[in-house]
């Protein structure tokens, strides 16, 4: 054995069921937590599985936990890791398991399904609008999203509170009701649907209570938490204690 040997505890299984199986694997300078995985599967765990597709931290495939962190594989040093513990890799813990690391994501788009489109504005030309800066720099953070799910996972409003899913979309997709709703052309009310109460009412916002874990996990450095959840809160209540639309339904109540 290489002095350079890590010990790895490994959750392997099969829907929901299995347990943590340990391994010795060499480790050279500069690798990540993938390429650790990819020599055991090399070596000594042929049918080990884990999703991955990139190694460049840009599909967002080969999210998993490690050491209970949620993070990408593919973009985890090795040296950031305490050297003398051994490694913990488990799949994601808001997600059914599949197998070994691999997790049913499929809340995840079905939450994005539930989010209504962007509906442009009736007669407006191409070119005949310009955006602001700062509204075209607000879409392209949101938009460097790679649907890693990890802010899905880590946010307890769904990690610990499975009970909860059915009401809350998690922070990726509020992030993109913030987005729709602050994008200056989108004109969803013109078909009936206002975005600030569907965010409460239909995408449960205020399970949401700013706890910013979300942010801390996101390998994109999205500030989702300050940039999006918290406008979209502040825009929600702008709306909610407007006069006129507070008249507005007592009128229609009656
Ligand atoms: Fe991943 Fe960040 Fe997108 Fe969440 S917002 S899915 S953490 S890239
Ligand atoms: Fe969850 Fe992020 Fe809010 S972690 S509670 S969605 S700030
Ligand atoms: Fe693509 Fe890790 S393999 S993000």
């Amino acid at each position: 054995m290489s002095r350079n040997d890590r010990e790895f505890r490994i959750w392997r299984g099969e829907g929901g069921e299995g347990g943590f199986v340990s391994y010795r694997v060499e480790v050279n300078e500069g690798e990540v937590v993938l390429d650790l995985v990819h020599r055991l599967q090399a070596t000594q765990a042929p049918d080990l599985a884990v999703r991955w597709n990139c190694k460049a931290g840009k599909c967002g495939s080969c999210s998993a936990e490690v050491n209970g962190r949620p993070r990408l594989l593919c973009m985890t040093r090795m040296s950031v890791l305490p050297p003398d513990e051994p490694v913990v890799l488990t799949p994601l813990r808001a997600f059914p398991s599949v197998r070994d690391l691999v997790t049913d994501v499929t809340f995840n788009y079905a939450k994005a399904r539930e989010v209504a489109a962007f509906v442009p504005p009736a007669g407006l030309a191409p070119g005949e609008y310009r955006m602001r800066q700062e509204d075209v720099a607000r879409s392209q953070e949101f938009r460097k999203c790679i649907e890693c799910f990890l802010c899905q996972d880590t946010c307890h409003a769904v990690r610990d509170h499975e009970e909860n899913k059915a009401a809350f979309a998690g922070p990726r997709f509020l992030m993109r009701v913030a987005e729709l709703d602050m994008h200056p052309l989108d004109a969803a009310d013109s078909t009936g649907l206002d975005r600030r109460a569907s965010a409460q009412d239909s995408h449960g916002l205020g399970y949401c209570n700013i706890t910013k874990c979300c942010t801390e996990v996101c390998p994109e450095h999205i500030k989702i938490t300050d940039n999006a959840l918290i406008p979209l809160k502040e825009r929600v209540a702008d709306r909610k204690y407007d006069p006129l639309v507070w008249l507005g339904s007592k009128i229609g109540r009656r």
